[in-house]
């Protein structure tokens, strides 16, 4: 027997289109009365009303018109290590007419270099000038130039057993001769003792010790203290010297410096020479 088919079979009726059924007109709302427009506000009260947020946070800076934090010793140290150094490159980099001529016009920078120059060697565990003057303490009667002497403080520790002529772009009491060391007032050959301290600055620095060579006695000794740093080969630096007339015979290195000693060896010098501390 033939199962009977669970699925209803559906006859498919056709459907009517709906009717599209018309609304009834709207009724038209009486209108709200119209609101009576506000006056503008002043111009200068717009822009405050237009742009003031509901909620502001403003953040007070205590600090901004506060003073100054002071400075601390070693803030202080380190600002005046990196003066000092500013000044010794300015001076090292421009030729010893330059500095002589700013320095005659106003002295103020002198001093200032010197007030800067003592608080750094405060810190120094040598200082060439006072190496200087025990080296000096151990001999007698020595005709010394000091050469770019700052205060003329060898002078003022030697000069009972020492005759002591010392030089410096400014002289700061009357121990010093006020020159660019370039040139001297002294006479050729007078000299024993020809003492450069820490005092090679200017790019024309050759031209000192051509002075030195000339103030110096045949055999007498120049003695060059400098910052090891400054040099390349202070070896090399040492052995150049014979350029200018001087035979090196001891280079040193005491702490951050060098001490370089030389004679003179030669009456005259030929060549136009010049020494460099860098090649
Ligand atoms: C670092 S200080 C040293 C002072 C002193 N010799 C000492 O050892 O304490 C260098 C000095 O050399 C002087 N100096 C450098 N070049 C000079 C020049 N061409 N003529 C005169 N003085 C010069 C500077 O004015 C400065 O006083």
């Amino acid at each position: 027997m033939a199962r009977e088919s669970k699925v209803k079979k559906t006859s498919k009726k056709k459907t009517k289109p709906k009717e599209i059924k018309k609304r009834p007109e709207a009724k038209k709302r009486p209108r709200p009365p119209p609101i009576p427009k506000q006056p503008c506000p002043p111009k200068k009260n717009r822009r405050d009303l237009e742009t003031k947020p509901k909620v502001r946070h403003i953040k007070i800076h205590k600090t901004a018109n506060a003073e100054p934090k002071p400075e601390s010793s070693e803030q202080k140290r380190q600002r005046q290590a990196s003066e000092f150094s500013v000044m010794n490159n300015r001076w090292n980099c421009s030729r010893s007419q330059t500095v002589s001529d700013r320095l005659k016009k106003d002295p103020k920078e002198w001093e200032n270099y010197h007030d800067l120059y003592r608080q750094a060697r405060a810190k120094w565990p040598i200082t060439p000038y006072k190496e200087m003057i025990d080296w000096a303490q151990k001999r007698k009667h020595l005709i010394i130039g000091d050469f770019g002497c700052g205060e003329a403080l060898l002078s003022a520790h030697i000069s009972e057993y020492h005759t002591v002529y010392s030089f410096d772009h400014v002289a700061i009491n009357e121990r010093v001769i006020a020159t660019d060391i370039v040139s001297t007032p002294l006479e050729d050959n007078c000299l024993d003792i020809a003492i450069f301290s820490l005092a090679l600055m200017g790019t024309n620095f050759s031209d000192y010790l051509k002075e030195a060579f000339r103030t110096l006695k045949l055999d007498g000794q120049l003695h060059i203290w400098e910052a090891t740093n400054r040099f390349d080969n202070a070896e090399r630096f040492a052995a150049d010297l014979i350029h200018l007339g001087f035979k090196t015979f001891s280079v040193e290195q005491k702490d951050v410096f060098t001490h370089i000693m030389a004679l003179k060896t030669k009456e005259r010098i030929e060549e136009e020479p010049v020494v460099r501390f860098k090649i």
